[in-house]
């Protein structure tokens, strides 16, 4: 009871000084279900790190930022050539996943380490991990679970970083990183559904040694555009997951036969259609890092197929602003018989112009692609305007991702917090003149317009197989807005975030009926205020009773997840996880 009274007075103290660090430890019970950070009374000791570090074979990590060399902080000291280096790599994907703690969306480093600040800015952990363990199976998972409880700290799942809202970083926390468990192996599946050959593959795979993998063995799968996204974690369990052969095979989620899967209470479950078939449900579709720590997915493959691609790229001038329009506008007009013939497209749309980066096309001719791209590139001749695009055929799918997928250099790092919306198939074709103008006052206004085009209602996988909202089963189109991200001024981020949240994004929410209002989790907006509705639609109850079957103690956490708003960082102390209003 005295230490309770004790510590209500050090939580009072908290609230009126910024100088929370020089405070007594504090206990657990007095945070009011806050999480523990560095600093804490119950925070493990050093001996503790280090035992635990025995009992997983030395796969501890201990965070070093990875622009420490560029500043002299307690971190490390400034290396000119190392944080030089550092600066030429800092935009490439490969950087941040090879790194334990590093993540790709600079918004949610909120600048603790940044190497593009002068060498006597601070370097501090800020919102990363405070350590990592370097995954490599389940039990690794399961010494981690049994830690984090224990101590009352935060978890973070982390495969590559690649997460837009800061999903897989956390102030404080310990991160189970999967990225290296790259086990993967073709199976002989038999099940009520499916009987056939499968690819099995471990947490840590990536998009593109999935297509190599299904390559070599004679066929294809559903994945991503971006070739060093992971397959299993955000991608597959976040929404769908969206990706060339997509609109052939099927959204990501509609993949899954089976998840191996370690829950809250540390047990290790197999997950598939009869068998804990509420927690498949939830893995497939229902959000990342939010029922459990998946160790490997089982997928469905296709045999290998010809395959075309095509992209396209035009300049905008404003003297030729109508025409350029024109076209874009009969771009759009082109999408449903693209997606409808098992096509995918990525475009932007800035003030620079519109560039399609590619459109692919597993199964599709060249002559065939050309056909459904024909319209497009008439009005271009119509209109004059010059422009590049190539059209190839090959004959299977990953020669045709590998030289149209990977050419455009994927620059990460430097994205700004997004927003989105999925514009409805009925919306495309019934408010088309309003949509144009809606992304052309965009354009207009600096925003840089990303959109992906995919149909996953034609591949016969049933909409309550999977938590993917049914809603967007009806998408003709993702639409992004992306304002510039500001390398130093972290004011300017802030506020450009809320001119996007409050301002930009609900000029294009006003052309879609109420009822509709949805986005693809994995490319929202970090601080959408209705986010369980729009990233989840329908789903949203069902996913939050599964996510209390199996994390009553909720040590699952990521930003937008399922039942997040049962928490927020607490910036007065310290960063730290604390149940909301408390
Ligand atoms: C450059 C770039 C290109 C992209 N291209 C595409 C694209 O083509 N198609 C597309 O659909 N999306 C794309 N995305 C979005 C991408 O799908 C998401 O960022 C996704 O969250 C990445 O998943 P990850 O596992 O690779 O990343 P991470 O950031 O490591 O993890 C993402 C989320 O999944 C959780 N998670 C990771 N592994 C596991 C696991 N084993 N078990 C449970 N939870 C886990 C994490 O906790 C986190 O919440 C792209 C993003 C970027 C930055
Ligand atoms: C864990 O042990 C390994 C091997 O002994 C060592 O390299 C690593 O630095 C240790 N990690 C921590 C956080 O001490
Ligand atoms: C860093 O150095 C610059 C110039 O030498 C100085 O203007 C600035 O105040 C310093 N910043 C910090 C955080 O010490
Ligand atoms: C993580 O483990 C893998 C082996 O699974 C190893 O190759 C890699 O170097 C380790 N990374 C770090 C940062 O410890
Ligand atoms: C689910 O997994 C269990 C255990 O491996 C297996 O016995 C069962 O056949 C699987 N069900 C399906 C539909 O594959
Ligand atoms: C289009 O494809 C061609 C041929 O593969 C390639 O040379 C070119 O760089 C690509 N253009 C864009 C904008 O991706
Ligand atoms: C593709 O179209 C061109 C021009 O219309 C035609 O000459 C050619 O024969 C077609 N190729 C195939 C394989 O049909
Ligand atoms: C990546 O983006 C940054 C910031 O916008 C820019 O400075 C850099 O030149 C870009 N790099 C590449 C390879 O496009
Ligand atoms: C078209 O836009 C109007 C607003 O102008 C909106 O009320 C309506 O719901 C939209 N229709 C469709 C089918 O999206
Ligand atoms: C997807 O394609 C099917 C036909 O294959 C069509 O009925 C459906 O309307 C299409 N969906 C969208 C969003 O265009
Ligand atoms: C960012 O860091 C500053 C201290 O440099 C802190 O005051 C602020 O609360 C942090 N914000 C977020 C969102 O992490």
């Amino acid at each position: 009871m005295e230490f309770r009274l004790q510590s209500l007075w050090c939580l009072a103290l908290l609230h009126t000084t910024s100088c929370y660090a020089a405070l007594l430890p504090i206990k657990q019970s007095i945070l009011n279900g806050c999480r523990s950070i560095p600093g804490d009374y119950n925070w493990p000791s050093d001996a503790v790190w280090s035992s635990f570090n025995s009992t997983l074979g030395g796969k501890l990590v201990a965070t070093t930022p990875l622009a420490s060399v560029c500043h002299d902080s307690p971190s490390g000291a400034y290396d000119a050539e190392k944080c030089d280096a550092l600066r030429s790599n800092w935009f490439a994907p490969e950087t941040h996943i090879d790194s334990s703690s590093s993540i790709m969306a600079p918004f949610f480093t909120n600048n603790s380490c940044d190497p593009f600040f002068p060498r006597n800015a601070s370097c501090s952990l800020g919102n990363y991990v405070s350590y990592a363990v370097n995954a490599s199976c389940a039990s690794d998972f399961q010494k981690a679970i049994a830690l984090i409880r224990h101590h009352n700290i935060r978890l973070v799942i982390r495969n590559t970083g690649h997460d837009y809202n800061g999903k897989s970083t956390g102030a404080g926390a310990l991160a189970i990183w999967t990225y290296h468990m790259k086990d993967i192996d073709l199976v002989d599946y038999k099940s009520p559904g499916y009987t056939g050959l499968a690819i099995k593959m471990g947490a840590g795979v990536s998009v593109i040694e999935s297509y190599r993998f299904s390559h070599e063995h004679g066929f294809a799968n559903s994945g991503g555009d971006c070739p060093t996204v992971g397959v299993v974690g955000g991608w597959a369990q976040g929404g769908g997951g969206h990706g060339p052969a997509v609109s052939k095979f099927g959204v990501g989620a509609d993949q899954a036969l089976e998840w191996e899967v370690v829950t809250a209470t540390g047990e290790l479950l197999i997950a598939n259609q009869t068998q804990n078939q509420d927690l498949f449900w939830a893995l497939s579709g229902g959000g990342g890092g939010t029922y459990g720590v998946v160790s490997s997915m089982t997928m469905r493959v296709y045999p290998d197929l010809k395959s075309s691609a095509a992209n396209m790229t035009f300049a905008y001038s404003k003297h030729t602003a109508d025409a350029f329009w024109d076209v874009v506008r009969t771009f759009y007009t082109s999408l449903p018989s693209l997606t409808a013939s098992g096509c995918f497209a990525i475009w932007a749309v800035s003030s620079d112009g519109f560039t399609l980066y590619p459109a692919n096309c597993p199964g599709l001719s060249e002559n065939e692609t050309r056909a459904l791209l024909s319209p497009v590139l008439s009005k271009l001749k119509q209109h004059d305007i010059p422009y590049d695009s190539f059209i190839t055929e090959f004959d299977s799918f990953l020669p045709s991702y590998e030289a149209y997928n990977l050419a455009a250099p994927k620059n990460v790092s430097n994205s700004p917090p997004l927003a989105s919306r999925l514009v409805p198939r009925a919306t495309l074709d019934q408010n088309l003149t309003q949509l144009t103008s809606v992304f052309r006052e965009m354009q207009s206004r600096g925003v840089t317009l990303v959109s992906t085009a995919v149909n996953i209602s034609q591949q016969g996988f049933a909409a309550d197989q999977t938590s993917v909202d049914p809603a967007r089963r009806n998408a003709a189109f993702s639409a992004i807005f992306a304002t510039a991200y500001d390398q130093t001024d972290y004011e300017t981020n802030i506020a450009r975030a809320n001119e996007m949240t409050y301002q930009l994004l609900p000029k294009l929410e006003r052309l879609i009926p109420a009822d509709q209002q949805r986005a693809y989790m994995n490319e929202g907006d970090f601080q959408e205020p209705k986010f369980q509705e729009v990233f989840y639609g329908v789903n949203y109850g069902r996913l939050l009773g599964i996510k209390d079957r199996y994390d009553p103690e909720q040590i699952f956490y990521a930003l937008t997840g399922v039942g997040s708003d049962r928490w927020y960082e607490d910036q007065a102390r310290g960063g730290r996880l604390c149940p909301a209003g408390k």
